[in-house]
This record gives structure tokens, C-alpha cells and sequence, in this order.
């Protein structure tokens, strides 16, 4: 499993891996952490057709585990070659495994969040993965802190509370 999204795209979503529903379709974030990044989106004020969204690892690990440092390091040239054709402006990491592989770091994604990082002179937003959000629903208070960065790195206008649909 590939990507989905726009190639012109200015910003560019890193998630884990794909999970049964991706495995099955083909296509990045479909299931329900996918409808959930989905919110998040239009939460933001952008669509899903103008971002880019794509996984450190293309398949799917056994029983949806974590991706092991080597399955990672393994999918890395193919990740490192779509964020080199994309060029995206700003990357956003969803949760741990991608915010450890784009910054070559063992820091957990609760320290690495809230801050703005530096990939290769692009730069990188860390913040929680979708579907732990969905087990942990009070943290999505800090995501939209993180997405609230984003569009201000961006230079995109920050909808006001009462203009978001969802997320
Ligand atoms: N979780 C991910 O990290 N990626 C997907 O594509 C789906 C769920």
C-alpha cells in the first residue's frame, strides 16, 4: 500500500503502517483512525485530496503490531523518496513510530509533540496517531494544539472553534 493525496501537496501526513482496512483497499487511513484523520482534515479547513498521506511501512505487520526498527529501516529509501518528490512545506508525524523514524530519535511522542521539528530543512510536526485518540478521546485537546501549529506554519487561517466539523 502506496499513498493517497495530491503531489503537489503542501502538507504531508506520516502514519504507522497499513492496517487490515488498508491492506484491503489499497489506500492509506480508510478505516476508523482513517475517518478520524478525515475530521481532523476538515476540522483544519483543508480536504483530504490536498494533503498527502502515507505510512512508514507499505505492508501490513502481522497482528497490526508495531513496526519492528528493521521493517522501519527496511521501507525507509521508499518514505525518504516520496517526501523527496512531494517536497512537501510542513510534515505532520502521526504518533510514534513516524516521529522516530523521520527524526532518528527514541523520544516518546508525548515529548515530541508540541514542538516543531527540523526534517532536512522542512519542518516536522510531531503529534498522536489517530487511532490513540480514538482509545484516548480527551486527548484530541492536543492534537488540535499540534494541527492549530501546523496551519499557523503553514500561513493558513485557523478556524474558529464553532467552524469545525468534527475531529
Ligand atoms: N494506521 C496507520 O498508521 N496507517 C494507516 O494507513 C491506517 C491506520
Amino acid at each position: 500500500m502506496f499513498a493517497d493525496g495530491a503531489p503537489g501537496a503542501e502538507l504531508l501526513f506520516v502514519g504507522e503502517a497499513p492496517g487490515a482496512d488498508e491492506d484491503a483497499s489499497g489506500v492509506p487511513f480508510v478505516g476508523r483512525a482513517g475517518q478520524l484523520l478525515n475530521k481532523i482534515i476538515a476540522a483544519m479547513g483543508m480536504k483530504r485530496e490536498e494533503v498527502y498521506i502515507c505510512n512508514v511501512l507499505k505492508c501490513r505487520p502481522p497482528d497490526n503490531r508495531t513496526p519492528l526498527p528493521g521493517e522501519a529501516a527496511e521501507c525507509w529509501p521508499y518514505l525518504r523518496e516520496q517526501i523527496a518528490i512531494i517536497r512537501p512545506r510542513l510534515i505532520c508525524a502521526l504518533g510514534s513510530p513516524a516521529a522516530r523514524t523521520l527524526l532518528g530519535t527514541e523520544e516518546p511522542i508525548g515529548r515530541l509533540r508540541g514542538a516543531v521539528h527540523d526534517f532536512h530543512g522542512t519542518p516536522l510536526v510531531a503529534t498522536y496517531h489517530p487511532a490513540y485518540l480514538l482509545r484516548n478521546p480527551p486527548e484530541k485537546a492536543k492534537v488540535w494544539e499540534d494541527m492549530k501549529m501546523v496551519l499557523r506554519l503553514l500561513g493558513r487561517p485557523v478556524p474558529a472553534p464553532g467552524d469545525r466539523k468534527g475531529g
